[in-house]
C-alpha cells in the first residue's frame, strides 16, 4: 500500500480465519501494528501472539473508541445482528466500512451499523489464506476515490482484487470465486477417482490428481497466456489429451454443468442475503 493511503486508524472485528489471513497480509505489506485495533473476545491463541508481537491493539473497551477510518468486518453473518448494538461506536459518518460478511448487502449492514454511510462488500475466498485469494468487491456510491484505493489495498494483501459496479453481481463473485476453491477440490476428487477405475492405486492417482491441479494452477497464475491458449498447447489434434476433451467439451460436458453449478451458488447467495 502507498503511504498516501494508509488509514489513519483500522480496526478489524472478528479475526477467525478470513479476518486472521487479512490481518497477517497487511502486517506484511507493511502496515504498522499499532494503528490496527483487533476486536475479537475469542480470538486464538496465535491471533493474540501475533498481534502482541506486532504491537497490534487487541479488544480495548468498544465504547471508548474514536470511530476509526476503517471498520472491516469479518465476523460470521449470523452473527451480526447480536455484535451490531457493540460495534456501533466503531461506524461514525466518517468510517469506511470493508464487510466481507457473505450474503450481507450494503442495506443490511446500514440497518445493523447505523452509523455507517460508506460501505464495500468485499467477497474474498479460501486462498487468502495463504494471499493467493480473489476477492470481488462493490462500494456503495458514498465511498470516495481515495477510501476505494484504500480498501483495493487492504484487500490485496491477500490477493487479486476485482471491482463489480453493481451489488446484485456479488452472487455470481460468489459463485464463481467465493464457492469456486471447493469446485477445484472436487475436480482433484473426480479426476482421481477416475484415475482408479484406469486401473491405479488410489493413493497414486489421488497424488497425480492433486499435484496435476495444483501444477497446471501455478502454471495458469505465472503464464502470461490465456487459459484457452495454455489448453490449445497442450492438445495435439487426434491425441490423447484431445480424445478427453472431446467428452469434456461435448454435449452435456463441464460448459453446460459448470453453468448450472455458478447460477445455484449465486442463486443461493441471493437468497442467502437479509
Ligand atoms: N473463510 C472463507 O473462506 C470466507 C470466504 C469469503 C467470505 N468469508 C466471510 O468471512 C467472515 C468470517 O468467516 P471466517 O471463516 O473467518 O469465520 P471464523 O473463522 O469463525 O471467524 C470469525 C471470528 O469472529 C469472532 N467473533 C464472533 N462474534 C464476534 C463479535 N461480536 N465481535 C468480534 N468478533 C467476533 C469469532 O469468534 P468465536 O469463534 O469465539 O465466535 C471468530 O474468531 C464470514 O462472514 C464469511 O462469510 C469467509
Amino acid at each position: 500500500m502507498s503511504d498516501g493511503l494508509v488509514p489513519r486508524s483500522l480496526a478489524l472485528v472478528g479475526a477467525g480465519k478470513m479476518g486472521g489471513a487479512m490481518l497477517e497480509g497487511w502486517l506484511a505489506t507493511g502496515l504498522p501494528g499499532p494503528e490496527i485495533t483487533v476486536v475479537d473476545p475469542g480470538v486464538s491463541d496465535a491471533m493474540r501472539a501475533l498481534c502482541e508481537r506486532s504491537g497490534v491493539v487487541l479488544n480495548p473497551p468498544v465504547a471508548a473508541l474514536p470511530a476509526p477510518d476503517i471498520l472491516v468486518l469479518a465476523i460470521k453473518p449470523q452473527a451480526l445482528a447480536d455484535a451490531a448494538p457493540g460495534l456501533a461506536p466503531l461506524a461514525g459518518p466518517g468510517t469506511l466500512v470493508i464487510s466481507v460478511l457473505a450474503g450481507k448487502t450494503v442495506a443490511n449492514l446500514r440497518a445493523a451499523l447505523p452509523g455507517a454511510e460508506a460501505v464495500i462488500r468485499a467477497m474474498p475466498n479460501l486462498p487468502a489464506s495463504i494471499g493467493r485469494g480473489a476477492t470481488g468487491a462493490y462500494a456503495s456510491p458514498e465511498v470516495t476515490d481515495l477510501q476505494r484505493a484504500a480498501a483495493d489495498g487492504l484487500l490485496s494483501a491477500v490477493g487479486r482484487v476485482e471491482w463489480v459496479d453493481d451489488e446484485g453481481l456479488i452472487d455470481a463473485v460468489t459463485g464463481v470465486s467465493g464457492s469456486g476453491p471447493a469446485y477445484v477440490f472436487h475436480m482433484v476428487e473426480c479426476l482421481a477417482r477416475a484415475g482408479r477405475e484406469a486401473g491405479l492405486p488410489e493413493d497414486l492417482a489421488m497424488r497425480l490428481a492433486r499435484q496435476t491441479v495444483a501444477g497446471a494452477g501455478a502454471l495458469l497464475a505465472e503464464s502470461p497466456l490465456a487459459a484457452e491458449e495454455l489448453r490449445r498447447n497442450v492438445t495435439s489434434p487426434g491425441g490423447t489429451t484431445a480424445a478427453a476433451l472431446e467428452v469434456l467439451m461435448g454435449e452435456g460436458g463441464l460448459a453446460p454443468l459448470m453453468e448450472k453449478a455458478v447460477a445455484a451458488a449465486a442463486r443461493r447467495a441471493g437468497e442467502l442475503s437479509g
